[in-house]
């Protein structure tokens, strides 16, 4: 019986950790939260009660309800012909590829909340959170293709020697990702990454997009350890294996999930071993 309950143990630890390795590769191994990484308001303000306001609060509305359905859409409020013609407001909303819906609503709720502070009365606005983005304008900026850089960032160069190795896997990293279509995450093994365009463009746009933004983080970012660029409709990052471990306390959040595995683990082995020797006793009895 031991050698049995000890295998559901093993079993449950092995699974457990798979799934937080993949979590892992799937982000940065702080995106617990919500991190912040840009936002971006417009200089135009419009005037509380307005009908442009009427339409925004009904276009975010609709993004927050939107988000626990699917992980992109696009909203025009607004736009007939009815309404007055300067007061429609269009807007859409993406969360990260491996996100599920419930993850996805719960980060856009977080977001809207914190874009009407960042952004108070603007016409136009956009926020990227690690996990999901939000942008608004008052002019139909839904699918026109737009290259253009909203952040980049790269970490410190690296401290490693191997400076060609870790160049030519990073490069593959990236290679694999602009390739991307929708999301995409890479791994080699010393170089972690992943990637995404907007849910709304084709495969050759989001193509020719992530061929801009892989070019425009590899001139940037030499050897970095880590960077991120992101263009108005798509996004790559990528970082060195371990970069991100080193300041979070992830490997807490590890020792938590093999603690719960093993409780799991002798649980299972527990009731296994109740089956069964109901079962002996009605065989015997
Ligand atoms: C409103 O905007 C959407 C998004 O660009 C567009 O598809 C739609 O045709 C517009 N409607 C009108 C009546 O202009």
């Amino acid at each position: 019986m031991l050698p049995l309950i000890n295998l559901f143990s093993l079993l449950f630890i092995i699974f457990t950790i798979n799934n937080h390795v993949h979590l892992r590769h799937a982000a940065s191994a702080a995106s617990g939260g919500h991190i912040f990484i840009y936002s971006g308001c417009s200089q135009v303000k419009y005037q509380p009660n307005s009908p442009y306001e009427t339409n925004l609060n009904s276009l975010l509305s609709s993004i927050v309800a939107a988000s626990s359905q699917t992980l992109y859409n696009a909203f025009a409020i607004g736009n007939d012909t009815a309404a007055p013609p300067d007061a429609a407001a269009y807007g859409l909303y993406q969360c990260r590829g491996d996100l599920k819906t419930t993850d996805c609503s719960t980060c856009i709720s977080t977001l809207i909340s914190q874009i009407e502070l960042l952004c108070p009365y603007t016409n136009g606005a956009s926020l990227q959170l690690d996990r999901c983005f939000v942008r608004y304008e008052d002019t139909d900026f839904l699918g026109k293709i737009d290259t253009s850089v909203r952040y980049k960032k790269c970490s410190p160069t690296r401290r490693g020697n191997d400076d060609v190795e870790f160049l030519r896997r990073r490069d593959g990293v990236l290679g694999d990702l602009q390739a991307a279509v929708g999301f995409r995450v890479s791994v080699t093994g010393a170089v972690e990454g992943y990637a995404q365009c907007l849910g709304d463009l084709s495969a050759a746009d989001c193509s020719d997009c992530l061929g801009e933004a892989v070019a425009e983080v590899k001139s940037l970012c030499g050897s970095a350890a880590a960077g991120d660029v992101f263009l108005a409709q798509c996004y790559v990052r990528y970082w060195e294996a371990g970069y991100y471990d080193a300041a979070s306390d992830s490997s807490n959040q590890d020792d938590v999930g093999k603690t719960v595995a093993i409780i799991v683990g002798v649980v299972a082995g527990v009731a296994v071993l109740i089956v069964l020797l109901s079962y002996c006793k009605k065989a015997l009895g």
